[in-house]
């Protein structure tokens, strides 16, 4: 009989697959996690705006920016290497993701109800806005899909949302 924690790495995965472009020529993992980028960015700004909310708010939104992080580096960055045109971003967008993760350890270590926690969530803040809008979605994203094609962005968006489910649980 399967332990508990068994059940729950069995993940129920019913993908609604961008299989036609976002307005901005996205498609398939590229529209997944750009509509993701813009989920954190709405849960950002409640945070900012519920001070209060913080011990609720904040697992959520840290769960959803960890596992949509880690399964970029896991499964599409390393594809990217591939590609001389992608290799630098790649390399690039893993050292700003170790600085993510760098500041949510500094923010797992400071009080929740602090002046400090709050400073540094809004560093965190605008550091995942520039790596999502600036990087991703203005410059690695669209050279990325140019680079696998779409047919291969469309494959990969249900493989990236079995990991990140899978990391979520973890997390
Ligand atoms: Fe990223
Ligand atoms: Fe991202």
């Amino acid at each position: 009989m399967p332990s508990r924690s068994q059940e729950n790495q069995s993940p129920q995965v019913t993908p609604a697959i961008a299989t036609t472009p976002r307005g901005d020529g996205l498609i398939g993992v590229f529209a997944t996690l750009a509509d993701q980028h813009a989920q954190i960015a709405q849960l950002f700004e409640q945070l900012q705006g519920q001070p209060h909310r913080r011990a609720r708010l904040w697992p959520e939104l840290r769960r959803q920016l960890v596992s949509h992080e880690h399964a970029e580096v896991r499964e599409l960055y390393p594809l990217l290497r591939q590609f001389s045109q992608t290799y630098a971003m790649a390399n690039l967008h893993d050292d700003e993701a170790r600085a993510l993760d760098a500041l949510i350890h500094r923010l797992d270590a400071t009080m929740l109800e602090s002046e400090h926690w709050g400073t540094l969530f809004d560093q965190l803040v605008s550091t995942v806005l520039h790596h999502a809008k600036d990087e991703e979605e203005q410059k690695i994203f669209p050279a990325a899909q140019e680079a696998l094609g779409e047919a291969r962005a469309v494959e990969l968006d249900v493989q990236l949302r079995q990991v990140q489910q899978k990391l979520a649980m973890a997390h």
